[in-house]
């Protein structure tokens, strides 16, 4: 396996998933994690992550030295080679010019070793966002490449297997980037590379059953990709000491409801107890237009209900979320400086401390195409599997203002038009969320030979990487028409369609 060390930089996370793209188990931690702890992990290879600061700043964050006396191959990544030069005796300096961007790295002598396919012609492109450079480079280390602008951009010290590399080769405007971090974690740290969704399940399935022993559990489905993975994952290792609560809030997407129990209860035989509490989330709802009230009734309401239902079965000990790695990292990385929500997201969880549960999280090390790919694995439908992210709080935050009934029919209707065209148009899994908003503005149309006096429908896609921002996706003209008519004529109660084509930021993805 191999350790990452954050020192800040916004591709740490890119670096992980790098890592487990070539099937090796990685874990990522912040830059001082201690050297007893390091050694306890064991690792078989070390990256160092880039970062904001300046290696000869006052107080910039630094590795505990013996690091580099582990005796295991180091990566250092832009700050991370800046800091393994300066600790070889090397030196680092200011750029005269800053460079940010692309850059066509020109090797130099025999690369070799890490650079084993890097290089075409003797080129790369690569994507640098760096201030500082390496002016001096240390004894013993060789230099493998230099821009124009940076005579050192990657050194090797194959004896010692310490190696820097300027650029950033987890990025993916970085293209052999990937084969650089493969090289680096299969061949030169020896990893075999068996992290693949076999090997996952059959870990997983493993320390599940040596966790909770004969001890029941309960689990909150959502219908979402990750509380799903996590059901069906626990459900093969321990059968039916696994009961699931899924609530229905009537804020889900059209037939949604009996999907979960189709796949679930009818499939793949797990047990669920399915509440059907629209009629008290509606009411609880009631002439509430604030989109963070809304949100905290609907959070609130769902960990009331959940309670109850969770309250009736006897002797459960564990309680199991779909918590995944970014979560995790998200929550332990203010170090990291990562930017706060903008809204009170409400995912399931959150519960009182008084449950006294213990949490069972088996997907807590699984970036989401991991979760994704061993959901396939456990059978769950491709769709559901590979579907865009939800709100916690559904349709409740899809109908601006006062949530009704009436609207979040009418909206249910609208979005699975939308969704099935995308899907039939070959659009679907180029967006990264798509989905309809119901506005309570009526406008004038006009039908036959009536004037029609009904509500909007706005049709929001968008691509994105991370859902920090996001551009509006380029659907055709041919399909906006397509499935505006379809709208309009099937769904009764709208007259006008729109296609929302702003970015986040400064709109949101949803609209409230
Ligand atoms: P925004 O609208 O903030 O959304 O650009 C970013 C991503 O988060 C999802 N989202 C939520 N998810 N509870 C959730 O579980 C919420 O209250 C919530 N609000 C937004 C949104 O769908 C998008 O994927």
């Amino acid at each position: 396996k191999i350790l990452i060390l954050d020192f800040g930089s916004q591709y740490t996370q890119l670096i992980a998933r790098r890592v487990r793209e070539a099937h090796v188990y990685c874990e990522l931690h912040p830059f001082d994690m201690d050297l007893a702890a390091i050694r306890d992990f064991s690792p078989r290879g070390i990256i160092l992550s880039g970062g904001p600061k300046s290696v000869y700043e006052e107080g910039a964050p630094a590795v505990e030295e013996a690091l580099f006396e582990l005796g295991v191959p180091v990566l250092g990544i832009c700050y991370g080679m800046q800091l393994m030069s300066r600790h070889f005796g090397g030196e680092v300096v200011p750029a005269g010019k800053r460079e940010f961007g692309h850059a066509d790295l020109l090797s130099e002598g025999a690369p070799g070793h890490l650079f084993d396919g890097f290089f075409v012609d003797g080129k790369s492109p690569v994507w640098m966002s760096h201030g500082d450079h390496v002016s001096r480079v240390p004894a013993g280390f060789d230099v493998v490449a230099k821009t124009d602008n940076a005579p050192v951009c990657a050194i090797q010290d194959v004896e010692r297997n310490l190696y820097g590399v300027q650029f950033h080769p987890e990025v993916n405007h970085t293209p052999r980037g990937e084969v650089l971090i493969d090289t680096f974690v299969r061949k030169i740290c020896g990893c075999s590379g068996q992290w693949t969704p076999g090997h996952i399940i059959e870990d997983a399935v493993s320390r599940i059953r040596t966790q909770v022993g004969s001890d029941r559990v309960i689990l909150g489905l959502s219908g979402g990709v990750d509380s799903s993975v996590a059901a069906a994952l626990i459900h093969r290792a321990i059968g039916d000491q696994l009961t699931c609560v899924f609530v229905d809030n009537g804020l889900l997407r059209l037939g949604e409801g009996d999907q979960v129990m189709a796949t679930f209860a009818e499939n793949l035989g797990v047990k669920v107890i399915r509440v059907d509490a629209e009629e008290r989330f509606l009411s609880a709802l009631e002439g509430e237009s604030d989109p963070e009230k809304k949100r905290k009734i609907i959070g609130k309401l769902f960990v009331d209900i959940f309670e109850e239902e969770s309250g009736k079965i006897a002797d459960a000990r564990w309680l199991a979320q779909g918590t995944i790695y970014p979560d995790v990292i998200e929550s332990a990385g203010a170090k990291t400086g990562k930017a706060h929500n903008i809204k009170s997201h409400h995912n399931v969880g959150g519960l009182p401390d008084y449950m006294k549960l213990k949490l069972l999280e088996p997907l807590r090390e699984l970036f989401k195409d991991e979760v994704r790919s061993i959901g396939e694995e456990l059978g769950l439908p491709r769709q559901m599997v590979w579907r865009h992210p939800f709100p916690g709080p559904g349709l409740g935050v899809r109908i601006l203002g006062a949530v009704k009934k009436e609207y979040a029919d009418i909206l249910r209707r609208a979005d699975a038009i939308y969704i099935e065209e995308l899907y039939a148009a070959g659009h679907y899994d180029k967006i990264s969320q798509a989905f309809a908003v119901f506005l309570p503005v009526k406008s004038v149309g006009v039908m036959g030979d009536g004037r029609t006096y009904e509500y909007v429908v706005a049709l929001r896609a968008v691509e994105t990487k991370d859902f920090m921002t996001a551009g509006w996706y380029p659907l055709p003209y041919e399909d906006m028409a397509r499935i505006s008519s379809r709208i309009i004529n099937e769904v009764k109660g709208v007259n006008r369609v729109v296609y929302d084509i702003s970015s986040k930021p400064p709109a949101t993805i949803e609209w409230e």
